[in-house]
């Protein structure tokens, strides 16, 4: 096998051993996926300031999000059937988090419950929530984030409809996969993978399956989706959360600087701009070109933090330089996840890692708390 340098290589080779279902559910955006691809292709004008002669001795990557010690500023992002990359993934990719010494974050739609990768962890990830009609479903998942011990309460606020991604309408995208004959097709490609799910029982939306009665199709996220979430959802909902949970919020999905207030207003502990990896508004702006006016509107009150086209440790400085405390990286843990299990989620931390370091030294720097938009070129940059 050829050496894994940087995360576009685990992308070739989850693509290679997932199968075509999954592997396209994690790498696409919705309609034409301008957004998907602006994300990752507007880091790339942003330019750096490169410095000489400065001392690079005793750099350091620890930092905080919301209050906790993390070993750099990234977390992992809640994905969805996270577990149909490989085998139980989501234990997988919050293990690795939890070694590397970063935040791991459970999605509602995760294939592994929280249950389960509470009893295979032994440190506080963060649950993520989505808000679904059925308030005492909600309220039960509260409850069992908390009797999980879950450190934040990620709560979405982007998805109550789901945009169209044309290429899981074409796979028929299900968790499990139904068995058709092109999906055997496919998978008799992928012998890894298969061995794994056969190995396991988690195949199924572990959050949801036997704990949400009136469900009647649960494979299907875009059923589940069009059947249950809150069409109505309001700040109103975002308060009866806060107030149920009364541990640590983190808003998730804001890309305008009136939301921004909003969350604010709120009484969240943190805001994430996001346009969901570019997978609901197709035309929405990218996530690191709303992030300076977001900064600048409410950065003094909130921590703001980003996702949304980060592929390399050059891209996390970009973030944090125009202000991010922190960036959550999705697509780059799933392709490390679906390449090689956890070593590949690990690995895909180290390469973030190593770029992320070696960046800072040679933008003259050794603390990534002293990072700002010092270290980027005038101009270059996308304006408040
Ligand atoms: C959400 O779960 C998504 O598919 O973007």
């Amino acid at each position: 096998m050829k050496p894994i340098t940087c995360i576009e290589d685990l992308r070739v080779l989850a693509q290679r051993r997932v199968p075509r279902m999954f592997y396209d559910y994690a790498d696409s955006g919705s309609w034409t996926e301008s957004t998907y691809r602006a994300n990752a292709s507007e880091f790339g004008a942003i330019k750096f300031r490169q410095r000489v002669a400065v001392d690079m001795s005793n750099r350091t990557l620890a930092s905080t999000m919301i209050g906790q010690d993390v070993a750099m500023p990234v977390a992992l992002a809640p994905t969805g059937l996270t577990g149909m990359q490989h085998a139980d993934g989501e234990i997988l990719a919050a293990r690795a988090a939890e070694k590397f010494g970063v935040p791991f974050t459970l999605s509602t739609m995760s294939i592994c419950s929280i249950e389960d990768v509470a009893a295979h962890t032994t440190k506080p990830f963060w649950f993520q929530l989505y808000v679904m009609k059925d308030r005492d479903f909600i309220a039960r998942l509260i409850e069992r984030a908390r009797a999980a011990k879950c450190s934040a309460l990620v709560l979405t606020l982007d998805l109550q409809v789901l945009g169209q991604r044309h290429k899981d309408i074409r796979n028929g995208l299900s968790a499990p996969p139904r068995l058709t004959l092109p999906n055997i097709v496919n998978m008799a490609t992928k012998p890894r993978w298969c061995v794994g799910m056969l190995g396991t029982k988690r195949r199924y939306f572990g959050n949801i399956v036997g704990h949400a009665p009136k469900v009647a199709d649960m494979s299907s996220l875009s059923s589940w989706t069009a059947n249950q979430f809150d069409l109505t959802l309001s700040w109103k909902d975002v308060e009866w959360i806060k107030q149920r949970w009364g541990g640590k919020l983190i808003i998730k999905g804001i890309l305008d600087a009136e939301d921004a207030r909003l969350a604010v207003d709120s009484g969240a502990d943190a805001l994430i701009v996001s346009n969901h990896g570019g997978r609901q508004l197709d035309g929405a702006q990218s996530s690191i070109s709303a992030l300076p006016g977001i900064v600048a509107a409410v950065g003094k009150e909130i921590e703001v933090h980003m996702d949304g086209g980060i592929r390399s440790g050059q891209d996390v400085i970009k973030a944090l330089a125009l202000g991010a405390q922190g960036v959550y990286i999705g697509r780059p843990f799933l392709y490390g996840l679906g390449a090689m299990g956890e070593a590949g989620v690990t690995r895909c931390l180290e390469i973030i890692r190593t770029e992320l370091d070696l960046t800072m030294a040679f933008c003259g720097l050794r603390d990534v708390r002293d990072v700002d938009r010092k270290i980027l070129l005038p101009g270059s940059y996308p304006a408040e």
